[in-house]
């Protein structure tokens, strides 16, 4: 008998595709890294399992010989199931339902109302159901199959049709909102019935998992909240907090590479004698990005004796482009940039450099290193796993991780500075206090904080307390029966 496996699955690989320009000596396919919290979590894990996903726009619309050219190149160059569908499914799945509604919806935003339309569900079911026929063909008896976020909230639930034996778990990374929020969605109830279809359900913090139940109590009329879980349709679905962490000493070794060190000596040298605040995040308006800009302008503003002494570096990486809220924020973040720059800068000095691209680890490290603070204004945020990066490159300087009290990482990282992001003079004031505390109360923040990132709350943990988690309620539903 084969040994059991993990599948996981998720909406995006850590690989996107494109297409190889071969005038230029390109491949026919190119691979290039994918952004984002979920990718980083999975990534930093040890357990081996099997990845199935999606790689993009453009592979609904190759040819079929050329997807399964790049299914082999993918499978043999990182042993990457891939999944494909229409690239006009995918617009409505994923740009659609996906980050128009459930997004919004599960950050408390404003959700698109044109999202919900039936052709966006028709596409998100489309969708949902490629991926569990690629499940299908790579499962067997006894594997764990083990799915992860809001673009595969059917998953479950078409999965467990075809195999009513699976075992099956569901992890959501992002917050899972009031139940009062919760039932605007309007297919909500098809969406609870596929997640109790789980064994176990995850999520990074207490309050997700608890809106979840309540969620299921008021809108499930047989549910039933138990201890563990929930009792619905003579099946019970155990619910969890497990709240994810890093591959921390990935990033300590980073930090020992000539490349970044090159990095770090250059940054320093640039901004001699300054106090460096660092941003990195997708450009997505659940960061706060706006109000961290208002935020520094109006540290400038309330201390003026801070001009020219400190420089904030914020990196905004590219996201969802084809959605227009994305597409809004990214001219409105230009616009603020430039506004603050023009009237606050100096012809020698600009408070805020702004790149709208991603950067690489050992970039991205570097950054981390040299920073005296590191800026989270997130207005809802499952975890934030920049929060937890900055921490693991901080043992050198004690820098200061300001946080919004709305990131998951606010629960697990006590050595913060915390502040209301809505609150722009509170976010100025804690700020300021960050850059001024004395090296003494920095580095009692930061050993509890890098405590915790570098041995309790890793991303090997994390996935490990799952798969464990995941077993036992397996047999516990079972038991049931
Ligand atoms: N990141 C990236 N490319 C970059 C800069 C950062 O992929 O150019 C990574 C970053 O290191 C982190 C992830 O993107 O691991 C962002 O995760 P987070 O949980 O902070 O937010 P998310 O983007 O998942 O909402
Ligand atoms: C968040 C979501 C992930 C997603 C990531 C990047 O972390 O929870 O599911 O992968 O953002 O977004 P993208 O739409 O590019 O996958």
């Amino acid at each position: 008998s084969q040994a059991t496996r993990i599948l996981v699955v998720s909406n995006r690989l850590p690989i996107n595709f494109s297409l190889g320009d071969p005038t230029k000596g390109e491949p026919e396919f190119v691979l290039k890294p994918s952004s984002g919290g979920l990718v980083t979590g999975l990534r930093g894990c040890s357990l081996p399992f099997t990845w199935i996903g999606w790689l993009g726009f453009g592979t609904g619309s190759l040819p079929k010989d050329a997807q399964d050219r790049l299914r082999a190149v993918v499978q043999r160059d990182y042993s990457f199931i891939p999944v494909f569908f229409p690239d006009e499914i995918a617009s409505d799945y994923y740009n659609v339902y996906s980050n128009q509604l459930l997004w919004p919806v599960f950050h408390y935003q404003k959700q698109n109302i044109f999202a919900a339309n039936p052709k966006a569900w028709a596409a998100y079911q489309a969708a949902n159901k490629a991926f569990a026929a690629v499940v299908g063909e790579q499962y067997r008896p006894g594997d764990l199959v083990w799915v992860h976020d809001y673009q595969l909230c059917l998953l479950p639930g078409y999965l467990r049709e075809e195999h009513p034996t699976m075992t099956i778990g569901f992890f959501l990374h992002i917050p899972f909102p009031s139940s009062e929020v919760f039932r605007t969605v309007p297919q909500r109830r098809e969406i609870l019935d596929s997640l109790l279809d789980a064994n176990l359900v995850g999520f990074h913090a207490f309050e997700f998992a608890r809106h979840f139940c309540s969620s299921c109590q008021r809108l499930i009329m047989d549910a039933e909240t138990t201890q563990n879980g929930i009792l619905s349709r003579g099946r019970l679905t155990t619910v969890m907090t497990d709240p994810i962490g890093i591959d921390a000493t990935k990033f300590l070794k980073l930090l020992e590479q000539d490349e970044t060190k090159d990095h770090i000596s250059q940054l320093l040298a640039e901004f001699d004698k300054k106090k460096i605040i660092v941003g990195v995040d997708r450009v997505d308006y659940t960061k706060g990005l706006v109000l961290k800009l208002l935020a520094i302008e109006q540290l400038l503003k309330s201390h003026p004796e801070m001009r020219e002494k400190f420089v904030f570096l914020q990196v905004g990486v590219p996201s969802r482009q084809d959605v227009e809220e994305y597409q809004d924020l990214v001219r409105e973040v230009n616009g603020l940039v430039g506004r603050i720059n023009a009237e606050f800068g100096a012809l020698h000095w600009m408070p805020i450099r702004y790149i709208n691209r991603s950067v690489d680890q050992p970039y991205l490290a570097a950054l981390y290193a040299v920073a005296d603070a590191c800026l989270v204004s997130s207005t809802r945020d499952g975890m934030n796993l920049v929060a937890l990066e900055y921490v693991a490159c901080q043992e050198g300087r004690y820098g200061a991780l300001v946080l919004s009290e709305f990131a998951g990482a606010a629960s697990s990282l006590p050595g913060s500075f915390i502040h209301n992001p809505w609150n722009i003079g509170e976010t100025a004031e804690v700020l300021y206090n960050a850059l001024i505390a004395s090296e003494e109360e920095r580095r009692l923040k930061h050993r509890r904080n890098f405590e915790i990132v570098t041995r309790t709350g890793t991303a090997d943990r994390w996935a490990n307390l799952f798969i464990e988690e995941l077993g036992k309620a397996y047999a516990a539903s079972s038991a049931i029966l």
